[in-house]
C-alpha cells in the first residue's frame, strides 16, 4: 500500500480518464480523518440499488483516485452504508477499472498470511505492517445489482479486507499494539488541529 500511495503516478491521469469515461459528474468528497466517531460505526446494509447509490459510488471512485488511494469505504466520506471501491491495479497505462462493491462479504479466508505495510486515507502519512489472510473469497453486489463472487490475493486481498473492516468500524491501527495506536492517534489529533487552524 505504501508503495502505491506514495509513488503512484497514475492516479491523476486516472481521474482525468475516469471523468472522460462514465464518471462524468462525479464529485470529489472530503475524507473523514481519524479520530472521528463515523469511522467507528457498524455500517448498514445497502438496500435495493438506486441512482443515488450509484452516484455515491462514482463520487467515491473519483475521491479515491484524487486522493490518491487504492481503496475507499463509504464511512470515509461520512456515509454509514456498506459500500467500498478499490483499484489496486499497478499498471500505469491501464484504463481505470475500479471495483465497486455493495454489501461486500468475506466468504472465506486462507490460512496463509501476508503482511503489508498499510496506510489509510483517513490516517494520512501513517503506515504500519498488518498481517492478514493472504487470500480471501469475497461476495458482493455490483453496480447493476448482480451478485458477484471472486477470489483475491496479494495487495487486492489486503485492500478488500482493510475496506470491509471500515464498514465494521475497524481501522488498520486497531491491529497494532496500544502504544503504537495511541501514538498515531495523537499525531492525527495534532494534524486535525493544524488543519482546523488553516
Ligand atoms: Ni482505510
Amino acid at each position: 500500500m505504501r508503495e502505491h500511495w506514495q509513488d503512484c503516478g497514475k492516479c491523476a491521469s486516472h481521474v482525468a480518464q475516469a471523468r472522460a469515461l462514465d464518471y462524468m459528474g462525479a464529485m470529489i468528497k472530503p475524507i473523514v480523518i481519524h479520530p472521528d466517531p463515523r469511522l467507528k460505526k457498524l455500517c448498514a446494509d445497502v438496500p435495493d440499488l438506486n441512482d443515488d447509490l450509484r452516484a455515491l459510488a462514482r463520487d467515491m471512485v473519483d475521491t479515491m483516485y484524487d486522493a490518491p488511494g487504492i481503496g475507499l469505504a463509504a464511512p470515509q466520506i461520512g456515509v454509514l452504508s456498506r459500500l467500498i471501491v478499490m483499484d489496486c491495479n499497478k499498471d500505469e497505462d491501464a484504463a481505470p477499472d475500479p471495483i465497486i462493491m455493495f454489501n461486500p462479504q468475506i466468504l472465506a479466508s486462507s490460512d496463509d498470511l501476508n503482511t503489508y505495510e498499510e496506510g489509510c486515507l483517513s490516517i494520512p502519512d501513517q503506515f504500519a505492517p498488518v498481517t492478514r489472510p493472504a487470500e480471501v473469497r469475497v461476495g458482493w453486489i455490483d453496480m447493476n445489482g448482480n451478485p458477484q463472487e471472486r477470489d483475491f490475493d496479494g495487495l487486492w486481498a489486503t485492500c478488500v479486507q482493510h475496506e470491509v473492516d471500515h464498514l465494521n468500524g475497524k481501522l488498520f491501527i486497531d491491529y497494532l499494539g496500544p502504544m503504537k495506536r495511541q501514538m498515531i492517534t495523537r499525531k492525527m489529533q495534532k494534524y486535525k488541529r493544524e488543519q482546523a487552524r488553516g
